[in-house]
């Protein structure tokens, strides 16, 4: 995140009330004569975060400059001189060479002041029929629709690991839990296929958000629109739009399409952090299902014995920040009048920092996703404890016996108590004991009883048998490519 630059400036002995010492502001300080107090500039300046907008913003610049020459609203020779200068802008900040000042208040501010001193007067010309307003409503949208596009990167790269890793352990039987209880026998490769369709469904999340946030708030002026005679069209499609927003004053005062893309975000975080979570349990010498190496867990200062898996507990726990970013925009919306208000220069940080965060999970998530090393004869011995395929012996019965399966499931109960008391596997019951509960049963019944049996015999659609997660995996190769042609 990037750190504010005016906090360290203020001394105890101003106590922030006596006027800086400034003149009044030279872009808008034409009815001021004294400067703002330290402490106004203080709770102003938003350039230490939203130079991070500088991209964006030099980019509608420049969108906005050409449009204005076409228009006649400048002459050519203006706009040359103005998109000369907005590209020198461009250079020095991403040469480190710009000085970011917070008597400047923001990015907007810093841009036209560096153009001035660069072109001179022609520079005032720049801002003609537009407002901070439409402005940094535009490189906003720019900057979030940037950052969905990355994500979106970094998406498709985790789920094409998934894949590898789920083709890998399509075989691979293990416990499938629910109340984290031995449940029914799974592959690996199922499993991972399940975060497949979660990121998937993540990734629709995110192009949804991008559609609606593509349109240009460009020449919404301050709030009402122009008298001047501005194309909207040509900088939204110069900006990539899909078409300039409809209402001038909501196009100023919205920031609804960062909520989208915060709650987007938050539920792609609560995703990966349930991945986290398991494969902190998974980790662990109790479960011992998968090892991470040395590149992704780190040790402890005191117990040498110790290998944490701190990159999973860090995707797991920077869901905490990510929720709360779209809690906090949310609340700022909330009871805010329209149009424009200060209140909505709070809408960067919390934005910026969840997409820090988000960008950061689904890399470190991919990082685990092909590091981790599965423990196969660990998997396939967890995966027959606790009776997990007494649901195959119920459906044998229904199956062979035409037996109603409430009836099926009392059946397979005892079978399972009296397993139990002999502190043994269900395959390892005598035919005898299985026919003293249902005489019907015969030798075929231990054909289900193993696990490898019980996942090959889950055909149904969606179901864990090794065949359909193959299958799934050819659908899935076929849908990423297309998606990312
Ligand atoms: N720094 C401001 C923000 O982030 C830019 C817009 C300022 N507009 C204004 N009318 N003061 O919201």
């Amino acid at each position: 995140m990037a750190k504010r630059t005016t906090s360290s400036k203020r001394t105890p002995s101003s106590k922030g009330t006596a006027p800086a010492k400034q003149a009044a502001n030279s872009l808008w300080g034409g009815r001021f004569q004294a400067g703002p107090a330290a402490i106004m500039m203080e709770i102003n300046a938003s350039i230490g975060f939203d130079k991070r907008l500088y991209r964006q913003d030099i980019a509608g610049s420049l969108a906005h400059c050409a449009m204005l020459v076409k228009q006649g609203l400048i002459t050519p020779k203006e706009g040359k001189a103005i998109a000369g200068g907005l590209n020198t802008i461009l250079r020095e900040i991403e040469d480190g060479k710009f000085r970011f000042d917070p008597k400047l208040e923001d990015i907007h501010m810093h841009v036209e002041t560096r153009l001035t001193e660069l072109i001179g007067k022609a520079a005032g010309r720049l801002h003609t029929a537009r407002s901070r307003n439409d402005q940094v409503a535009t490189d906003f949208r720019l900057w979030v629709r940037d950052a969905i596009d990355r994500i979106d990167a970094g998406l498709a790269d985790l789920q094409a690991r998934l894949l590898a890793r789920a083709e890998q352990h399509a075989d691979t039987v293990m416990p499938g839990f629910t109340h984290l209880q031995a449940a029914q026998p799974v592959t690996l490769g199922h499993y991972l296929m399940a975060y497949v369709e979660m990121v998937g469904r993540d990734r629709g999340r995110f192009q949804d958000a991008r559609k609606r946030l593509n349109l240009s708030p460009l020449g919404s002026g301050a709030l009402a629109g122009t008298s001047l005679p501005i194309d909207r069209r040509d900088t939204a499609r110069a900006l990539g739009f899909e078409a300039p927003t409809a209402n001038s004053l909501d196009g100023v005062s919205d920031r609804d399409f960062a909520i989208e893309f915060l709650s987007a975000a938050a539920l792609c975080a609560v995703h990966l952090s349930r991945f986290a979570e398991e494969i902190v349990i998974w980790c662990s010498a109790q479960f011992r299902f998968i090892a991470l190496s040395d590149a992704f867990t780190t040790g402890s200062s005191m117990m040498p014995q110790k290998r944490n898996p701190d990159a999973a507990e860090l995707v797991r726990g920077k869901v905490g920040r990510i929720l709360g970013a779209q809690n906090a925009l949310l609340v700022t919306l909330k009871g805010l009048p329209m149009t424009y208000g200060k209140d909505m220069q709070e809408d960067k940080e919390p934005t910026f920092d969840a997409a820090d965060s988000l960008e950061l999970c689904i890399a470190a998530t991919a990082g685990m996703v092909s590091d981790f090393t599965a423990n196969e004869t660990r998997l396939r011995e967890s995966a027959g404890e606790g009776y997990t395929t007494a649901t195959d012996l119920a459906d044998w019965c229904v199956r062979k016996l035409d037996i109603p399966f409430r009836e099926a499931h009392h059946i397979a109960g005892r079978a399972v108590r009296i397993a139990e008391a002999e502190g043994k596997p269900l395959e390892a019951l005598k035919l005898e004991q299985l026919q003293s509960i249902e005489p019907r049963i015969t030798r075929d019944i231990f054909s289900v009883l193993g696990v490898e049996n019980s996942v090959k015999s889950r055909v149904s659609l969606g179901g864990t048998a090794p065949k359909n997660v193959r299958a799934e995996i050819v659908r899935w190769r076929k849908l990423l490519k297309r998606k990312q042609a």
